[in-house]
């Protein structure tokens, strides 16, 4: 399938996603009503078992916690193959992604399944709580990493303009993504799947960025990011 040609009304989406935003932020402000029995429902909370107030950082910290961590790992940081880190990532990267898989338009088996029932003040309690998560740095490798093919990598990076949106540290900002330390299956696959037009962007950048780089470069720049010490935010 390639979806590469696909005209994506960019501004178009971008309203989409930031009136997402908006609605999401204000369906997070209503906190429950302080009536008479305000005190009462308070008083029995602690003993019930998920006392968090409906739409805040405590209950999509919770709601990480138990469906998220599963496959992302507690703290962010999967240890499972074709499974990205979120440790370090950017909520507004987040939710452009979530907001993707919900749509549709970025489809994963698991992810898609997961995403379809969001509301939009899920898009935003998720992203906000992954824009909290510390980066962490992947395990030590078994192997130290072959400098010439990091030089070449580094070099790639370069001459792709691969460090003017992601930055020379590969840590990204904003709706450009932390690409430093990712799994390097993960940024494989994803390079590659860019470039064949089988995942659609949030924006053209990266279809546009990858779409003339031999399918060989683009792996010793999975090589590459994957091995870049993991930067603060
Ligand atoms: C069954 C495993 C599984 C579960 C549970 C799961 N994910 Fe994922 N998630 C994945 C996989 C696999 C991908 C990569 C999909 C792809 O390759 O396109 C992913 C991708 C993502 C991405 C995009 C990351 C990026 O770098 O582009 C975000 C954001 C995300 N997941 C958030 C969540 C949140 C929030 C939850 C809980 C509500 C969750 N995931 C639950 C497996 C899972
Ligand atoms: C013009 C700015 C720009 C340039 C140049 C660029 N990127 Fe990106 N990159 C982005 C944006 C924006 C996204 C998020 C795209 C989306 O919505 O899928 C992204 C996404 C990615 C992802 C997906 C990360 C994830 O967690 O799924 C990878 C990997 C990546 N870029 C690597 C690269 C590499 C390698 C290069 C150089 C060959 C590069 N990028 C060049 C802006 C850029």
């Amino acid at each position: 399938m390639t979806r590469r040609h696909l005209r994506v009304p960019v501004a178009a989406v971008l309203a989409a996603a930031l009136l997402v935003a908006a609605a999401a932020q204000a369906q997070t402000q209503p906190r429950p009503a302080r009536g008479a029995s305000g005190s009462a429902t308070r008083a029995a909370a602690p003993a019930a078992s998920p006392p968090a107030a409906k739409g805040g950082a405590a209950e999509y910290a919770q709601r990480f916690a138990m469906v998220c961590a599963a496959c992302h790992g507690g703290n962010g940081r999967s240890d499972m193959p074709g499974t990205p880190a979120l440790a370090g990532q950017h909520s507004f990267y987040a939710v452009t992604q979530l907001f993707l898989f919900r749509e549709g338009r970025r489809s994963n088996p698991a992810m898609s399944a997961v995403a379809k029932g969001f509301t939009d003040a899920d898009l935003r309690g998720f992203s906000d709580h992954i824009g909290t998560l510390p980066p962490v740095p992947p395990p030590a490798p078994a192997s130290p990493p072959d400098a010439a093919r990091m030089k070449q990598g580094q070099a790639l990076a370069k001459q792709h303009k691969c460090v003017f949106c992601h930055g020379d540290d590969l840590a990204g900002g904003q709706q450009v993504p932390r690409i430093g330390g990712q799994r390097e299956e993960y940024l494989r696959e994803v390079l590659q799947g860019y470039r064949s037009g089988q995942r659609v962007g949030y924006t053209q950048a990266m279809s546009e960025a990858v779409g003339q780089i031999p399918p060989a470069e683009l792996d010793v720049l999975a090589y590459y990011a994957s091995r870049v010490p993991v930067a603060g935010r």
